[in-house]
Formats: structure tokens, C-alpha cells, sequence
């Protein structure tokens, strides 16, 4: 194959996607970046520069996965959240933006030069925890999950990144067993068994133990919400990403458990997402 100019391959790109992604310029350039080491201010200063075969096949791979509706994360295998570049596999769920929301309340309830105790139950790739163990340094942070892959993943991310989190494997709180903390915050599974918007798209590329929260999505919740209460300190907080329809039925959970303060918050977007609790003293 002859060799391609850099900004023709990025307008096949976009031509590809469109329709098929809402930002297909990005994606594209993305694409050509991890694909042929080409940025966007290489490709601006020089839109005329050659591809070689090689690396134009490896873009080419990747438009057709981006046009099957894999997301870039995926394909490229990283995220960046919270200014953090996090590595992912197919264990990991992509780290979504609405969750820097849970990180921003969680960082308010905890005082900066602190040595709080933290655990975020459900690590995944380690988002939550890195964002915190980044911003609270003096921070004791544990981290947990069921899934082994996710857990290696996320010990990687941390050790890359050189921030120091406790993992432990485990099924929500049985690995932390008789253990209490200052803050508890998850993000765990809570999308309806039978979503029809899981059947296409992104999810299909994504681990459905990150995703599925049971018939109602809040399995997991009322899991968290049954035994949080054993594992906060006197004054200890809680807060839990949830479904934008379920903020009313985790407030109710919180509340039925005895917590007290308990707050709904809204995403940017403007749909309640997150919801926090403390524990009485
Ligand atoms: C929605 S993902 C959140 C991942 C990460 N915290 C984030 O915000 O990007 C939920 C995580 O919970 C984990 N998980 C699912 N069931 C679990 C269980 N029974 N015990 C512990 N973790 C579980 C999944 O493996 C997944 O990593």
C-alpha cells in the first residue's frame, strides 16, 4: 500500500464515523494518535505528512472497532479520570465522568493533612481510590472487589501512578470484616438485568459484573446499604453513585439502616446521581 497523508486518513475517519459516534473528529484523531504516534498539533503543523502502511492497517483496525461502537477507552485500552491516565483490560469498566461527581463529595467530607481511613468497595480500575489516595495523601485507602482481573489491573494503575491503596479481593464488606472506616464510597453495579439500552452499544464491550445491579439495578445498593452501618466510625460517611430513577430507593435504604444527614446529589447533567449518609455519632 502506498503511503497516506496524515489529514486524509483523518477525514476517512470521520467520514467512517459520523452517525456512528458523536465526536468523530476526536475520535479519529485519537485513533490516528495511538495508532501512527501522529498528535493533533503534529498533524496541524504538518496535516500533509506521511503514514506508513503499517500504521495507517492498525488505524484502519481501530475505525472499524469505533464503528462497531467500541468505546476509544477500550480500544485504547486507557482513561484519563480525574487528571489520572488509568490503564484498563476487560475487567475494568471505563471510568465515566459522572463519577468524578462522587470523588468531589467524598474529597469535601474529608479534611486536607488527615490521616482518614477510606474504602472504596468495587475499585475496578482503582479510579475512585487513586483520585483520593492523589488529592489525600495522608489518607489510609482500601479498596476492594470481587472480580481477581480487576484487582491486578488497578494494583498496576497504582503502582505506575506511585500511589499507595491496600487492595483485597473480596464480595463487598467480607474482606474487611470487623474493620470500620471514616469514609466509605462506591460506585458499584446498578443497571437493570434487562435494560434495553445494554443489548447495543458501548455496554456490550464492557464487564457485566461492573454493570448488572439485578431486576432492579439496586442489588448491589441494598447489599452495601445492609452492612454499612458494621464498617463506619462514629460520624463516618457514606456516599454511593447510583441510577439516575433510583435516588429516592437508596435514601430510603440509608435511612431504614439508621444513617442519618442523608443528601441527593445532581450530576452536571442535572440528574441525581450520588447520594450521602452519616453515621450517627
Ligand atoms: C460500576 S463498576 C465501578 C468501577 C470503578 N469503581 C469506577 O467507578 O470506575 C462496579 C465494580 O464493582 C465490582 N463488583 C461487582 N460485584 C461485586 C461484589 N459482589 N463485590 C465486590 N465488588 C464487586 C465490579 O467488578 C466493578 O469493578
Amino acid at each position: 500500500m502506498t503511503e497516506l497523508a496524515a489529514a486524509a486518513l483523518v477525514q476517512r475517519g470521520i467520514t467512517q464515523l459520523t452517525g456512528r459516534s458523536d465526536s468523530p473528529r476526536r475520535d479519529a484523531e485519537v485513533l490516528l494518535q495511538a495508532a501512527c504516534g501522529i498528535d493533533r498539533t503534529a498533524l496541524a503543523k504538518n496535516p500533509e505528512q506521511p503514514v506508513d502502511a503499517a500504521g495507517a492497517d492498525t488505524y484502519f483496525g481501530f475505525l472499524d472497532r469505533r464503528y462497531d461502537h467500541e468505546p476509544v477507552a477500550c480500544i485504547l485500552g486507557r482513561k484519563e479520570f480525574w487528571s489520572l491516565e488509568l490503564e484498563l483490560n476487560a475487567s475494568t469498566l471505563v471510568p465515566r465522568a459522572e463519577t468524578e461527581l462522587l470523588v468531589e463529595t467524598a474529597l469535601e467530607s474529608i479534611p486536607r493533612g488527615t490521616a482518614v481511613e477510606i474504602a472504596d468497595l468495587g475499585t475496578g480500575s482503582g479510579a475512585i481510590a487513586l483520585a483520593l489516595a492523589a488529592e489525600r495523601p495522608l489518607a489510609r485507602i482500601t479498596a476492594t472487589d470481587l472480580n481477581p482481573d480487576a484487582l491486578l489491573q488497578a494494583r498496576d494503575n497504582a503502582s505506575r501512578l506511585g500511589l499507595a491503596i491496600h487492595f483485597e479481593e473480596g464480595d463487598w464488606f467480607t474482606p474487611l470484616e470487623g474493620r470500620r472506616f471514616d469514609v466509605i464510597i462506591s460506585n458499584p453495579p446498578y443497571v437493570r438485568d434487562n435494560d434495553p439500552l445494554l443489548q447495543t452499544g458501548p455496554a456490550l464491550f464492557e464487564p457485566p459484573l461492573a454493570l448488572f445491579g439485578g431486576q432492579d439495578g439496586l442489588a448491589c445498593v441494598r447489599t452495601l446499604c445492609t452492612s454499612v452501618k458494621d464498617h463506619l466510625n462514629p460520624g463516618g460517611f457514606v456516599a454511593l453513585e447510583h441510577g439516575h430513577d433510583q435516588q429516592d430507593a437508596v435514601k430510603a435504604m440509608l435511612s431504614d439502616v439508621g444513617l442519618e444527614s442523608i443528601v441527593g446529589l445532581k450530576d452536571l447533567a442535572g440528574r441525581p446521581r450520588v447520594t450521602t449518609a452519616r453515621m450517627p455519632r
